[in-house]
């Protein structure tokens, strides 16, 4: 017991758990909460220790004024992030940086960059040189995908695609605790993050001189209600985070849903119905509800395979969660991979079942984002991810369908690796055939 919560067995020396979350992160929740009850404390390597709310009500916590995100002003996050990030700050601070950004997120906004219709011609385009490649290494390709489509949004022209992916694949070992030795993934990632940057500020350097109408644009000119804008760190901080957050994420679940409809063969033609009887791709939020199949793909990928795993909160005052009083001070880990499957929210939670979406054409609750976090911090990029993963479905089954090719898996169903977020292993092939 550490200040009267249970302790997660099972820890390593040095490493704790984060060799078996990394691997089973969905089992080592499930398992400590049966062991210890729904609040125990995990071990994230190298002294880290925070506090598994494994209760179906954790997710609550990200929307409580007991919580803070001063952990992520600190290593190992700091690193990762910068304490000017948006994800770094609380309050008032948050709110100013966070109220010049919405605007440019929201549906109007979108439709303002005219992203969508960019957004299908690359999609389109890029899908169709899968045909010819015949085997493809899903996960390099949704990512560099994802971020050509994150640098039409920057306003960004000819960035090359590969370098930029490799950079921001080691960045993200900065978010696990581990010593700076040198060789370490972790030494790596800072020269990552050197590299990022310097990028980052010429393209905000060149926003400023020539200013489009691209996101590093908007930033550069956002304005919070006093007028005020970004400082140059919080410009590239942000500039940096939301290439890595518009990219990983999307590009995961594309990666996932692709994966699901090589084994599922009834999904594929289901799909590939409704695609090909479509004039075209959708082009705006509002058109998407045409999809219905493809939003089901969309959503049924997420919450089986949420590609953050877990998101984090500081404890600023008294706070209980299952009856259990959480200590001051301490960080608190909601498992978002197991709080969307939870079995009170969806029978039947582990089979892949895009159905259960169909019925449901009300805007989507609380408890089913749970995917994009909850409360202030809620992701910012919501909006564009809906739309260019259900673009991507749509273009998948056009594309390929119309040719009568279909995505196969090379070997088993692959097993997630859930840190630093959740994707599939590097090494996923798909056969186009
Ligand atoms: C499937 C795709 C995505 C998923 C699952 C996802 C998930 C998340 C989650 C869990 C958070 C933390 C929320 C919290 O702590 O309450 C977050 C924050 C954020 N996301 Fe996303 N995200 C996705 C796509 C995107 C895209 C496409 C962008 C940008 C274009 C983006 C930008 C951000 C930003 C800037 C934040 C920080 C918001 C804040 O702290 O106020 N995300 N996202």
């Amino acid at each position: 017991m550490r200040e009267g919560i249970p302790v997660l067995r099972g820890a390593l020396p040095l490493f704790g758990h984060l060799p078996s979350l990394h691997r089973r992160l969905r089992d080592v929740v499930r398992d400590g909460e049966r062991e210890n009850g729904p609040v125990f404390w995990l071990n994230l390597g190298f002294g880290r220790w925070v506090i598994c709310a494994a209760h179906a009500d954790a997710w609550q916590l990200m929307k409580s004024k007991g919580v803070s995100s001063e952990h992520a002003r600190e290593k190992p996050v700091i690193d990762f992030l910068g304490a000017r990030s948006l994800i770094a700050l609380d309050g008032a601070e948050h709110a100013r940086v966070r109220g010049a950004l919405n605007p440019t997120f929201s549906p109007r906004g979108l439709t303002g960059l005219d992203l969508g219709p960019a957004f299908a011609e690359i999609i389109r385009t890029r899908l169709s040189t899968w045909a010819q490649r015949g085997t493809i290494s899903l996960l390099a390709e949704t990512r560099e995908l994802v971020l050509s489509l994150m640098f039409r949004m920057a306003g960004v022209e000819g960035a090359e695609l590969s370098e930029w992916r490799r950079h921001y694949e080691r960045l993200a070992w900065l978010a696990v605790n581990m010593p700076d030795i040198p060789g370490s993934p972790r030494w790596f990632a800072k020269r990552s993050r050197d590299w990022l940057d310097a990028r980052v500020r010429e393209l905000i350097a060149e926003a400023r001189a020539n200013p489009s109408t691209g996101l590093i644009s908007a930033l550069v000119a956002a304005r919070d209600e006093h007028g005020a804008a970004l400082d140059e760190q919080q410009l590239v901080e942000n500039t940096r985070l939301l290439i890595l957050a518009g990219h990983e994420t999307s590009a995961s679940t594309m990666a996932w849903a692709t994966a699901l409809l090589a084994v599922h063969q009834d999904a594929w033609k289901r799909l590939c119905d409704e695609a090909l009887a479509a004039p075209d791709l959708p082009r705006t939020p509002g058109e998407l509800k045409a999809f219905p199949f493809a939003e089901a793909m969309f959503r049924e990928a997420l919450r089986l395979y949420p590609p953050v795993s877990f998101d984090m909160r500081r404890v600023v005052t008294e706070l209980e969660i299952a009856g259990v009083s959480l200590p001051l001070g301490a960080d608190v880990l909601i498992p978002l991979a197991t709080q969307s499957r939870d079995a009170g929210v969806y029978p039947d939670p582990d089979r892949f079942a895009p159905d259960r979406w169909l019925d449901k054409r009300t805007a989507p609750t609380a408890v089913e984002l749970v995917q994009f976090g909850a409360g202030p911090h809620f992701c910012l990029g919501y909006h564009v991810a809906w739309l260019e993963i259900v673009q991507f479905l749509v273009a998948l089954a056009r594309v390929l369908g119309a040719a009568g090719l279909r995505p196969s898996l090379h070997g088993r169903f692959p097993e997630p690796r859930f840190i630093p977020l959740t994707h599939p292993p590097s090494s996923l092939r798909i056969r186009v055939a």
